[in-house]
């Protein structure tokens, strides 16, 4: 649409842009930004008591920004036997696109996302990384087999980009 505005300004003031000119206009192009909050939806992380198994971390992440769209689960299952806590405060775990991976510290979430954007340059210099870390707010319930934390939704702001 500003595309279009422009070009279109464009050729009112130059009659007839030269091949050249028109080269040039066409490969300005916007680099994708990474604006609005990621949404997690049902954050849930099951710590097994001791003798139980099961532990995991489940969430659902989404991404709504222009030319980034992007939804996808992510999990994270602990072995049988392990009875280990689902929180672990200094290891990205991926999610189901590769696009996307997570570090559950219980007390917070971090998020890493990867995209490609030709603006951006060549391969491979036409990929960049953004990073996001919010405080969870979680509902803890337990039971005899475990500690169950969840969290229905939260909003992950992006805070870097390299
Ligand atoms: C947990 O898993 C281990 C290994 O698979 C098994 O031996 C054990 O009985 C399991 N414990 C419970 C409480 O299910
Ligand atoms: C959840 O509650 C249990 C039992 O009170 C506690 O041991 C555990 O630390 C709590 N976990 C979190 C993340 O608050």
């Amino acid at each position: 649409m500003l595309l279009l505005l422009v070009l279109s300004l464009l050729g009112m003031t130059f009659a007839a842009p030269t091949p050249t000119e028109e080269a040039a206009t066409t490969t300005t192009c916007h680099a994708l930004i990474e604006e609005t909050p990621w949404t997690i939806t049902s954050l849930t992380a099951f710590d097994a008591a001791p003798g139980y198994n099961g532990s995991f971390v489940t969430f659902h992440f989404c991404d709504v920004n222009a030319g980034l769209e992007l939804d996808t689960d992510c999990s994270r299952y602990l072995p049988s036997g392990s009875s280990r806590s689902p929180i672990d405060p200094d290891t990205y775990y991926p999610c189901d696109s590769n696009d996307v991976q997570f570090i559950y510290a219980g007390s917070s979430l971090t998020i890493e996302r990867s995209y490609v954007d030709d603006c951006l340059g060549p391969s491979p210099y036409n990929s960049a990384i953004a990073y996001g870390t919010e405080d969870t707010s979680v509902v803890n319930t337990t039971s005899p087999t475990g500690n169950t934390c969840s969290q229905a939704e939260m909003f992950v702001k992006i805070t870097e980009e390299s």
